[in-house]
């Protein structure tokens, strides 16, 4: 028997504000327009916190949506692992604000920053300390308010991106260790830093300058993404001797929809293998892929025994994909 890290509940939360492209464009006058940001990434609305409402709040909103969702009381919860690039401060962590929310008391709680890619790597983490008995009961976290750290004088990022909030319970099992059997089959995890530059925070707790504002050369992001994505899904798939034809779902980080239907043709899976929210959520990055498991999971389209591939990139540069059996 192995020991392996199943999903046992999958949860999410947006906060209640959500504005259309034209209401966006309105609120900061923004010289832009609803089919520019329709064609060129996909999106048409998003959501934003409000005022007051931080990433602890909408972190531990979606981690009780989890808990729900798998029937489990916060009093089993034994790790937090919070993926986050808006903590509501240095420290405590928001991991740390999120158990006392929830009312967990035992184990541990720490936060994670790898920007868009923070919730494959928190699941990588999570994964290896269930692994290894550190933990049994592990809530990996992503949650996000990039409207707090967007330059809304900078029309080619600020329409880009929205809150939330995603979360899932991973829970310890024994079982046959096989691809057939539940639970995450493997993490792949990558970062080269060396393309720091092109998508950024300038400034930030302990920085000599800078005012907290992301900046993001768009098309050198899309040329990573396209090329790295593809192979770290195939990386997963031969690290498992498995193929394309083996997949059920993808859940793809929610950057871009032309990104996201390039990596679905790659994969050769069809449309509807392919969970999409940016349409609605726009890039809520380290929140986007939890938010868009939890939709799949709680209205019944992923189902039990399906395989299931999430991949994301993001600023440092940071890439990796999660290979899941549900
Ligand atoms: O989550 C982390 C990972 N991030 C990503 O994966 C994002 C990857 N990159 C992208 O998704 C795309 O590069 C963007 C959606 C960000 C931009 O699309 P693009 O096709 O690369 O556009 P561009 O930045 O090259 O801009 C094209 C034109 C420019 O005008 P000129 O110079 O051709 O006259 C921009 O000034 O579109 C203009 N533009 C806009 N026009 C209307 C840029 N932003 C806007 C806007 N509204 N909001």
């Amino acid at each position: 028997m192995v020991l392996r890290a199943t999903i046992a509940g999958c949860g999410g939360y947006l906060p209640e504000r959500r504005l259309s492209n034209d209401d966006l464009a309105a609120l900061h006058g923004i010289e832009t327009s609803d089919a520019w940001i329709r064609d060129r990434t996909g999106i048409g609305f998003r959501h934003m916190a409000a005022p007051g409402e931080t990433a602890s709040d909408m972190g531990a909103a979606a981690a009780l949506d989890a808990l729900a969702h798998a029937g489990v009381d916060a009093s089993e919860v034994d790790a937090i692992l919070v993926a986050t690039s808006t903590p509501d401060s240095a420290f405590p962590a928001t991991a740390v604000r999120i158990q006392a929310r929830i009312g967990a008391t035992k184990g541990f709680a720490f936060d994670m920053a790898a920007a868009c890619t923070g919730f494959v790597y928190a699941m990588g983490v999570a994964d290896s300390l269930i692994r290894t008995r550190a933990a049994r009961c592990v809530l990996v976290i992503g949650t996000e308010v990039y409207s707090r750290i967007l330059d809304w004088t900078d029309r080619g990022t600020c329409v880009l991106f929205g809150d939330g909030a995603g979360a899932v319970l991973l829970r310890a099992e024994e079982n046959g260790g096989t691809v057939a059997d539940r639970g995450i089959l493997s993490c792949h995890l990558h970062a080269d830093g060396r393309f720091g530059d092109i998508l950024n925070i300038e400034g930030g707790a302990g920085s000599t300058g800078g005012a907290g504002l992301l900046r993001m050369a768009g098309k050198e992001v899309f040329r990573h993404a396209v090329t790295k994505l593809a192979a770290v899904v195939d990386e997963a798939l031969e690290a498992n001797g498995l193929t394309h034809a083996d997949l059920r779902w993808l859940v793809p980080h929610q950057a871009n929809a032309r990104i996201i239907e390039a990596m679905g043709r790659k994969l050769n899976l069809p449309k509807e293998r392919v969970v999409v929210t940016v349409d609605r959520h726009a890039n809520t990055s380290a929140a986007s892929i939890p938010l868009a498991l939890a939709e799949a999971r709680q209205d019944g389209r992923i189902a039990d025994g399906d395989l299931v591939v999430m991949e994301a990139i993001g600023g440092g540069l940071t890439w990796g994909a999660t290979l899941v059996r549900f």
